[in-house]
């Protein structure tokens, strides 16, 4: 079938389509009934079953004679270690760490949040949450202890898993005294902790409250997979939003297993038993679905790098672990590759790296630029597929189904919506526009299998975040077009989310952290355009009156808080004291305005400014941060 035929077949029967699919899992009792609508907009996927998800990634592949095949093959540049567990040893390992957490009281719908760098036993720990029905959020390891905080507040997990440290190049990062902080600031206290003791740096532990990760588990009985209903959460994902309250997206369990095993095949072209690498961490979205879980729901192995696309030891890294775990499919962010092309422009350090297994290479996190993919094209013949999707759907909106159909790849566009996916552009009324022209994209109601169905403790800012702007559709919070042909450009983000090296980041959330500040009266920040991270954070803030410190102290103060309290993963280094603030007369921030004005683009003056005269004060403002560029 070509995607036309199976996007209409689709089309015509949805609930038929997902129950077709469905049959790929292995369930303890199949649904019967694909989707339950709750009213109101919101929906359910196969409701009605029983199933599990560590079954399905693990167990049932041992069954059928892969047990001797390699599920993750851990490689880390950074610690000079490289690893292969089958799938037998993975069922072994989370068996045993369930029936470890089983033992001290965690069960079917407890939360358990996870704090963990880039190792085989994050994936244990997230699959034997899965194993007894407990529900996992994983905390990327970036981000500060507050950050920890707000999510171990929001989630109220009985237990935190952590490892002592993650090792960033040039430096080992303690995770145990971030953990403590963490703890310490929550006013949710989590029942215990289990510490995986990495020999680069050990931590201290609590007694009573902190466990060893090898003599927790030591003696401890095999759990067996609890069956859970399929609409039962398999996580909560924390992503940024326009606030500093991060949103719990959930995963539910049923429409996650049947959504990711469709995609391997379909869009990512690779057959069970075939190598998949995506380059990512387990904290951001990516991680979950294309590090661990479809993979694994598939039947392929998993490559968990530990390291970076460059420094770790340099730009070959990419092609060394593709040419020698044989990679078939690789999937990594834009920004990785511009790191790449900065060291190594010529690709000269591929020489000596067979990479002609690999079929092809995806990317997504963030608009993939031109020059990136042509790059790309030309140094590894391969082909690109750009394809958009967030931490909301859990897999791809719009790419392309290499595994249906190679259709024509067109540089700027993440290709055509996938099935389950009814992508529209939108005007301000709501009503769709014309090809071609730009809106607002939203995906007409009912989302797909896999994606969320409402925001963990916050039913609410569900509706009001995705539901409540376009009735009968979610807001994605991207802006774009669609061509004749229905390939899709993403252009913009609508609201305050920017995207800092494929990493999502809320603006607002550090407007909260630098208004913090004792002498910051007011403060704005807003994305511009980077080169190579695609986009900065940049801050302005407006001093209390009366203060008169100097400003560059004020302005490294603010820097500090911002890592501190977000992470350095917030990347925010660029800030600047300032008078005054550009506004609308009714007091409203022109954000957009001054991104337009730092990134050098022509821009139109609001008819609604205070005072014209501002935009020449954020000119002189930005010059001293060296903005615009070039
Ligand atoms: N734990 C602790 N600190 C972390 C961290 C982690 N897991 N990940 C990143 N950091 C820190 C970094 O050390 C860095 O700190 P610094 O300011 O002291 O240098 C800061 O956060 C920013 O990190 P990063 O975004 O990784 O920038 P970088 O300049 O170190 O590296 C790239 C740039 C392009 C190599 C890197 O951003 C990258 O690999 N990006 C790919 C993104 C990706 O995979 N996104 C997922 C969506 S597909
Ligand atoms: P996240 O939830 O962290 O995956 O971020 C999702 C957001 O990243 C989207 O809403 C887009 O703004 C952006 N994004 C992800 N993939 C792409 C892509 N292929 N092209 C353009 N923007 C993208």
């Amino acid at each position: 079938m070509s995607y036309a035929e199976v996007y209409q077949a689709w089309k015509n029967d949805p609930e038929g389509f997902w129950l077709e699919q469905a049959r790929a899992i292995d369930w303890v009792e199949a649904p019967k009934q694909a989707l339950f609508d709750r009213g109101d907009h919101i929906y359910e996927w196969f409701a009605d079953a029983q199933v599990n998800t560590c079954y399905n990634a693990v167990d049932r592949h041992v069954e059928a004679g892969r047990g001797a095949q390699a599920a993750i093959i851990y490689d880390s540049p950074v610690t000079g270690t490289k690893r292969r567990i089958t799938y037998a040893e993975l069922q072994d390992q989370v068996a045993h760490f369930a029936g470890a957490l089983a033992a001290r009281g965690i069960e079917k719908g407890d939360r358990v949040i996870i704090y963990m760098p880039m190792i085989p036993e994050t994936a244990v720990a997230m699959l034997a949450c899965a194993r007894l029905g407990a529900i996992h959020s994983v905390v990327f390891g970036g981000f500060a202890s507050n950050e920890l905080a707000v999510r171990i507040d929001d989630a109220k997990p009985k237990a935190v898993i952590a490892a002592s440290c993650g090792i960033e190049p040039g430096r080992t990062v303690a995770y145990k005294p971030l953990l403590d902080g963490a703890i310490d600031l929550a006013t949710h206290k989590p029942d215990f902790t289990v510490v995986f003791q990495r020999p680069e740096l050990a931590a201290e532990l609590t007694e009573g409250r902190d466990h060893d990760w090898t003599a927790f588990v030591e003696g401890a009985e095999a759990a067996p997979c609890v069956p859970v209903r399929g609409d039962h959460p398999v996580y909560i994902l924390y992503t940024s939003g326009t606030t500093g309250a991060p949103k719990g997206v959930v995963r539910p369990t049923g429409g996650h297993l049947v959504a990711l095993q469709w995609t391997m095949k379909n869009i990512y072209n690779v057959d069970p038993g075939e190598v998949f690498w995506a380059a990512s961490d387990v904290g951001w979205v990516v991680g979950h679905s294309y590090i661990v879980y479809a993979p694994l729901i598939a039947g392929n192995t998993t490559v968990l790098f530990e390291g970076k696309p460059v420094g770790t030891p340099d730009a070959s890294t990419f092609w060394r672990v593709i040419a020698e775990h044989d990679v078939k499919s690789f999937f990594t962010a834009p920004t990785a590759f511009r790191a790449v092309k900065r060291e190594d422009p010529k690709a000269e350090m591929m020489a000596g790296h067979d990479i002609s297994g690999l079929r092809a290479i995806y990317l997504a996190g963030e608009r993939a630029d031109p020059d990136t993919i042509e790059w790309a094209q030309k140094v590894t013949g391969k082909p690109i597929y750009d394809h958009w999707w967030q931490t909301e759907t859990g897999w791809t909106i719009a790419g392309m189904p290499a595994g249906i159909e190679e259709m024509p790849v067109k540089i700027g566009s993440p290709s055509v919506p996938m099935p389950g996916y009814d992508v529209q552009v939108l005007d301000e009324g709501g009503h769709p526009v014309a090809p071609g022209e730009l809106g607002a994209i939203a995906i007409r109601l009912p989302l797909p299998p896999g994606t969320l169905p409402t925001l963990w403790n916050a039913p609410e800012r569900f509706r009001k975040s995705y539901l409540s702007h376009f009735p009968g559709y979610y807001e994605t919070g991207d802006a774009g077009r669609v061509d004749e042909d229905g390939y899709l450009y993403i252009m913009a983000r609508t609201d305050d989310v920017i995207n800092v090296a494929g990493h999502r980041l809320s603006t607002g959330a550090m407007e909260e952290v630098l208004a913090g500040h004792p002498d910051v009266a007011e403060c704005a920040v807003i994305g511009v355009a980077d080169d190579f991270k695609g986009q900065l954070p940049m801050g302005f803030v407006c001093l209390t009156k009366g203060v008169n410190r100097p400003e560059a102290e004020i302005e490294a103060e603010c820097v500090k808080r911002v890592r501190d309290q977000i992470g350095p993963v917030a990347a925010f280094k660029l800030c600047k004291v300032v008078d005054r603030l550009p506004k609308t007369r009714s007091g409203k921030i022109l954000r957009r305005t001054m991104a337009n004005i730092a990134d050098g683009e022509a821009f139109r003056m609001p008819a609604t400014i205070d005072d014209p005269a501002i935009v020449d004060e954020m000119r002189d403002a930005l010059k001293t941060l060296g903005y615009p560029k070039g």
